[in-house]
């Protein structure tokens, strides 16, 4: 008898599912994503690595907490974004473009546990041996008790992970990983979330901490995102332009920690270093005597940072005006040279206007409004903006100035690197629970735009 083999059109970019196939996802809408794969009559389901063959239900409050709960990797920046170091039994996905820095990284945070005496295993799906080798000697010191295996048959894998018994995996990536029980080719999306999956299990019921390393498309999202993502506890995104050294490390979801948190490194010729002052490295190459120019204190996740807004505004040489941004959004620019015009009443409507944020930094909270204003008046009026100034504030549609959150922290970052005078929402200076009693720092609220632009450029 013939048996029928069910295929299905499975979308690459988000995993929807479809009988037949389609021009544009439905779901995400991406065009010519779905692929077809081979869905096998009996799929064989996996229970990964149990341990208990039987689960059985208990009270929740009769559940053990483990001492050791997490690990601190000793990186630093690594342990902040993961809040705290890594949990065990959890599984964290590291993604970013490729020579971003994310093997070096997990190399790194090898080396860092191997010394703490951690078994681990690396997973080297992609290099070779002698590959890992090499770029272990550039980093040194990565200590001997490391375990590597060049394999992409997860059954193999797990083979090894019975022998060896580390506490700590690294699967160097998981796209390149397959399981011959699933007929689809390895990095689809059938083949990366099973994969994904039985790590996963094999987490939950060991207490093995899984480092999965995932690429990014050419779109900028995770191959499969959506499927890896709820399957894993914590996604972190390794952003940073290849020209520069600095790579930004931000958790995206953490189920043990606060998102949004972020790591700043700098790729070195000796591997990843961490940046500990970020806010000096984003304003050291900054000119002070230039007119558009702004500093703002923005929070990115629980730490603050300062960064240097920048506008250029000049008179257009072609019918329609240019905008453009990098780093801010640009319908949040655009309605922003909207209310300067209409509330600060400049006449920006021939003017080609350009915003930046130094340094890379993609700035996304509405605190950084009022300094991005500010910026543009000062480029419009080509007036520079005194370099002792600090300003952050959200902007409402009626050229008001509203509360931001945690003013103090901003403060606290603007007088540790030095700087003057804080202009800040009126509302924030109100309740401000902040020591300052011997004016270390002038503190200037303001409720409206023109209120602002008056004060700074006085
Ligand atoms: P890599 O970790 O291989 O990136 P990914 O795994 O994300 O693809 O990073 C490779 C890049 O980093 C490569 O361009 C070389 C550079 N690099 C250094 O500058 N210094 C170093 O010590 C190492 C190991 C790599
Ligand atoms: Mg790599």
């Amino acid at each position: 008898m013939k048996t029928k083999t069910k295929t299905a059109f499975i979308c690459q970019e988000c995993g929807y599912n479809s009988a037949k196939w389609i021009g544009r996802c439905p779901e995400c809408g991406s065009w010519n994503s779905l692929v077809e794969e081979f869905s096998g009559e009996k799929k064989q389901r996996s229970r990964g690595f149990c341990l208990d063959t039987f689960s059985k239900p208990e009270k929740l409050a009769d559940v053990k907490l483990e001492n050791k709960l997490r690990i601190q990797t000793d990186i630093a920046e690594l342990d902040h974004v993961l809040g705290g170091g890594v949990v065990i039994g959890s599984v964290v996905l590291i993604g970013g473009a490729p020579g971003i820095g994310k093997s070096t990284l997990l190399l790194q945070v090898c080396g860092a546990l191997n010394k703490k005496g951690k078994r681990i295993l690396y997973i080297s799906a992609e290099e070779s041996a002698q590959q890992t080798k090499l770029r272990a000697e550039r980093l040194g010191n990565i200590g001997d008790d490391l375990y590597i295996v060049c394999e992409t048959n997860l059954d193999v894998i797990f083979e090894h992970i019975k022998k060896i018994a580390p506490d700590i995996i690294v699967a160097d990536s998981v796209q390149v990983l397959y399981l011959d029980d699933i007929s689809s080719a390895s990095g689809s999306v059938s083949q990366v979330r099973e994969c994904a999956s039985r790590l996963t299990i094999l987490a939950k019921n060991s207490g093995i901490a899984v480092f999965l390393v995932g690429h990014v498309t050419k779109e900028g999202s995770l191959a499969g995102p959506r499927v890896l993502e709820h399957l894993v506890d914590s996604v972190l995104y390794f952003e940073g332009e290849s020209h520069t050294n600095f790579r930004i490390l931000r958790a995206v979801k953490n189920r043990f920690g606060p998102t949004n948190e972020i790591g700043i490194f700098e790729m070195t010729s000796f591997g990843l270093k961490e940046v500990l002052n970020p806010s000096s490295m984003f304003l050291t190459e900054r000119c002070q005597e230039v007119s558009g120019s702004a500093v703002v204190a923005t929070m990115e996740g629980t730490r603050p940072l300062l960064v240097e807004i920048q506008a250029l505004v000049s008179p257009t040489s072609f019918g329609l005006p240019r905008r453009r941004t990098t780093g801010i959004d640009f319908n949040r620019a655009a309605l922003l040279v909207a209310v300067l015009e209409k509330r600060g009443h400049y006449a920006l409507a021939n003017q080609d206007i350009f915003l930046n944020v130094a340094g890379g930094v993609k700035i996304v909270e509405p605190a950084a409004d009022l300094a991005a204003i500010v910026a543009v008046a000062s480029g419009f009026r080509e007036k520079p903006i005194s370099a002792s100034d600090v300003i952050f504030g959200e902007v409402g549609l009626g050229g008001e100035i509203r509360a931001v959150s945690n003013p103090e922290l901003r403060i606290k970052e603007a007088k540790k690197m030095g700087f003057k005078r804080v202009i800040l929402p009126q509302s924030n200076l109100k309740n401000l629970s902040l020591n300052n009693k011997k004016n270390e720092i002038e503190l200037i609220g303001v409720s409206a735009v023109k209120e602002a632009l008056d004060i700074i450029f006085s």
